[in-house]
């Protein structure tokens, strides 16, 4: 018999198996606490509550620590390729030199989306937000590819994948391309993976379309540091959707809408929309700390804060340098960059965010580098989805082999009404 906790309720006890990760952290077995005593546990928002165990990405929020499959974020980010990573997280262990060959050869080869796919598009206004846009496409991708759809085939699954990852950065550039009313530009198999996103968003049909190195790799690694997150909210949403089994491609149309919110994926366009604001109103940064401090004021301070981080976000450590070095090389002066990194310093020295472990999290920097390669504002959380495509994959992939795994349904402390009459409505 492995440790055990004890959790006493009045007079009624209740044994509790413990079960400890491969780093030490440690959960209290809770599967069977209704069945025996009646009771649930109330955790809204998850912050103690482990739905899975998983093997994929470990964090450790005190002391700054993110690692894919056990590897540091930091030696990925400079020595790795995102196709690299991806292939990390979804198998687990780094390929060798002809599997990555293979893997980046298939990715390359299913860039194209189906030609009616376009027809989808013309069909949406033209100012929809590009994740808007970009979950539908996602999700009407089962309706392009319904043959790929048996979650038991791992042929199938297998070439789903491959075509999620093939294609998104098309899709996405498709909605940006929209947005502006340009063609859409096709892919260019001869390109690496950023480059040739590069090219669908920028490229037009008119003129060739150089791409900067330096702006391919930069995106790269701002790839390799959004690819996975453990149990975030769009990760989780992929889960819990995925527990119901529908096909993959609805999965991650729903991760994407989770991803799409201010106080997750949407926080790197808040992030430059509040640095603009700052340089054209507030006058200071001190002036925007103050409202963001203020309780009875709804401003936050946008990429700060973090449920898990408690010391640094490490991704926002390397993209700091990451903003610093790209700007320097494209020869680009950064007014923003000047107002962040003040924001930054204040912050971290007022009691405010000190007391409560306020750091800048990976939205912080990342929004700065996206503007200074010409990534439009709207487009920065597309770019967080398509890094976190793998991530999204590696989970959903944990989760079908999981033989404990059951379709996800949390329970609930009902405080409404008690039984009462239905009334007529000529009496109410
Ligand atoms: N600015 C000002 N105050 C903040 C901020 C912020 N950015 N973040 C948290 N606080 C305050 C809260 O008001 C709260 O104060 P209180 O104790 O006086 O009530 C305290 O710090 C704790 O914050 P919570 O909201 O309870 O922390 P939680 O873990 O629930 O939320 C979150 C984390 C959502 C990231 C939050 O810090 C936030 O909204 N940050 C800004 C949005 C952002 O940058 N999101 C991106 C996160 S990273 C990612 O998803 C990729």
């Amino acid at each position: 018999m492995g440790q055990t906790a004890k959790i006493q309720c009045g007079d009624q006890g209740f044994e509790v198996p413990l079960i400890v990760g491969s780093e030490g952290e440690t959960a209290l077995d809770i599967r069977q606490l209704r069945a025996k005593t009646g009771m649930i546990t109330y955790d809204p928002g998850y912050g103690n509550t482990g739905a899975c165990l998983s093997a994929v990405t470990f964090i450790d929020g005190e002391k700054g620590i993110l690692r894919y499959r056990g590897y540091p974020i930091e030696q990925l980010a400079e020595k790795s390729t995102f196709l690299e990573v991806a292939m990390l997280l979804l198998n687990g262990e780094l390929p060798r030199k002809d599997e990555l060959v293979s893997f980046t050869g298939e990715i390359t080869r299913h860039t194209m989306i189906h030609e009616d796919m376009k027809w989808l598009y013309r069909s949406l206004p033209k100012d929809a937000h590009p994740m808007a846009v970009c979950a539908a496409v996602v999700g009407a991708l089962s309706t392009f590819y319904p043959g790929l759809q048996d979650n038991t085939d791992s042929t199938k699954v297998n070439a789903a994948i491959l075509r999620l990852m093939a294609k998104l950065p098309t899709i996405a550039a498709g909605a940006h391309k929209h947005s502006i009313g340009q063609p859409f530009i096709y892919p260019d198999n001869s390109l690496d993976y950023c480059s040739n996103f590069l090219k669908m968003m920028f490229g037009t049909p008119c003129e060739p379309y150089m791409v900067d190195p330096v702006v391919a790799r930069a995106l790269d690694r701002l790839l390799i540091l959004h690819a996975d997150h453990e149990q975030n909210c769009s990760t989780s949403s992929v889960r819990m959707v995925g527990s119901s089994q529908p096909p993959l491609y609805a999965s991650i149309s729903a991760g994407i809408s989770a991803l799409w919110g201010p106080l997750h994926g949407g926080a790197n366009q808040e992030v430059i929309e509040m640095l603009e604001r700052i340089e054209r109103e507030e006058g200071s940064a001190e002036n925007f700390l103050d409202r963001a401090k203020d309780r009875n004021d709804t401003t936050k301070l946008m990429g700060f804060g973090h449920r898990v981080y408690k010391n640094h976000d490490p991704r926002a450590l390397i993209l700091k340098a990451t903003a610093r070095e790209v700007l320097e090389r494209l020869g680009v002066r950064s007014k923003l960059l000047e107002i962040a990194m003040k924001l930054e310093e204040r912050a971290l020295s007022d009691d405010y965010f000190v007391s409560r472990k306020l750091y800048p999290n990976v939205d912080f920097y990342s929004g700065i580098i996206y503007k200074a390669i010409g990534i439009p504002v709207n487009m920065f959380t597309v770019l967080f989805a398509i890094g976190r495509l793998p991530g999204w994959i590696a989970h959903w992939k944990e989760m079908h082999a999981d033989r404990e795994a059951r379709i996800s349904r949390p329970r609930q402390v009902y405080t409404g009404a008690q039984k009462r009459d239905y009334v007529a409505i000529a009496q109410r």
